[in-house]
């Protein structure tokens, strides 16, 4: 039976930790012939720049081929069902498919019917399970190593946003305290952590802020008066960190000047590129653990 990475329930904790010291040592940029003779298919039905290219990447320096489909001109647009395309893919014999695309339980559904391993590389705003593997290892390595009574503050469209939900369930097994800052219509209709519209109400007690993008793609109607009005209230400036030392992260794409502002995403405290260099080996380390057997 293949194994899947759908979301990040499908880890256990030691797993988690297991795949992060092993992504450490990915982080040498060496090429390892581990996937040699291996193929990888990426299909990306939503846009994509640092997650598509980071899971080949990683694929490549493990050894692997890598497929990408295009999804302009492949048969789901001549009214192949999305589980047809999977099992057509799937019949040519790759390890694993990564799957991205708008609608939440894609990567789910494609999970039972294929032989190979699915990947989640983000569904609607369901879940985003290596970006918040990638998160955690940044934070891991930001606080050396323990991340336990640190928290962290997840600022802006947290009910659409995949990766949101995804830190939510993986950061506070870790030990992290989380608060969710948004406005009102960005908040999740209910959650167990910790809300306030206001940066200010826990700048204090911050150790790492995780900013987010507005998902306007998302959005039916559009229930705010601009991202620039947005930007005013949320954006992570200098003045609003002053001196603290308070890590930023940001998933990708950023909009900048909106979500963090020019001066703190060249500031040493952003990690933001740092996400984008551990993306690499945490998918190193998840494409390890699902194609090579024990
Ligand atoms: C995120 C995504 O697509 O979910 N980006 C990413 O994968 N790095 C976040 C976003 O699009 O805002």
């Amino acid at each position: 039976m293949a194994r899947h990475l759908v979301s990040t329930h499908n880890l256990s904790t030691p797993q988690v930790i297991g795949l992060l010291d092993r992504a450490e040592e990915f982080l040498d940029e060496r090429h390892r012939d581990i996937l040699a003779g291996k193929i990888i298919v990426n299909m990306f039905f939503e846009n994509s720049t640092r997650t598509r290219s980071s899971f080949e990447i990683a694929a490549k320096r493990l050894g692997a081929e890598v497929v990408n489909l295009d999804i302009g001109s492949s048969s789901t647009k001549k009214g192949e069902t999305l589980v047809d395309t999977a099992l057509n893919l799937d019949a040519m014999g790759p390890s694993a498919i990564i799957v991205r695309h708008k609608h939440s339980g894609v990567p789910e559904l494609l999970s039972h019917h294929v032989r190979c391993s699915i990947i989640n590389g983000g569904d609607g705003a369901h879940a985003h399970p290596t970006q918040a593997l990638l998160d955690l290892l940044t934070l891991r390595r930001r606080f050396g190593g323990d991340l336990a009574g640190k928290t962290v503050a997840i600022v802006g469209d947290i009910k659409n946003s995949r990766v949101a939900n995804s830190n939510m369930e993986l950061l506070p097994r870790m030990g992290v305290n989380i608060v969710l800052v948004a406005p009102p219509h960005f908040l999740p209709s209910a959650t167990a952590f910790r809300t306030t519209h206001h940066l200010c109400d826990i700048i204090d007690e911050v150790d790492a802020i995780m900013s987010l993008r507005t998902q306007t793609e998302r959005h039916e109607t559009q229930t705010y008066a601009s991202l620039a009005d947005y930007g005013r209230q949320y954006c992570i400036t200098e003045e609003v960190l002053g001196n603290r030392d308070i890590a930023v992260l940001h998933p990708g794409p950023v909009h900048r000047n909106i979500d963090i502002d020019d001066a703190v995403l060249a500031d040493p405290r952003s990690l933001v590129l740092e996400q984008v260099k551990n993306g690499v080996a945490v998918r190193m380390a998840v494409l390890e653990h699902l194609i090579v057997p024990c």
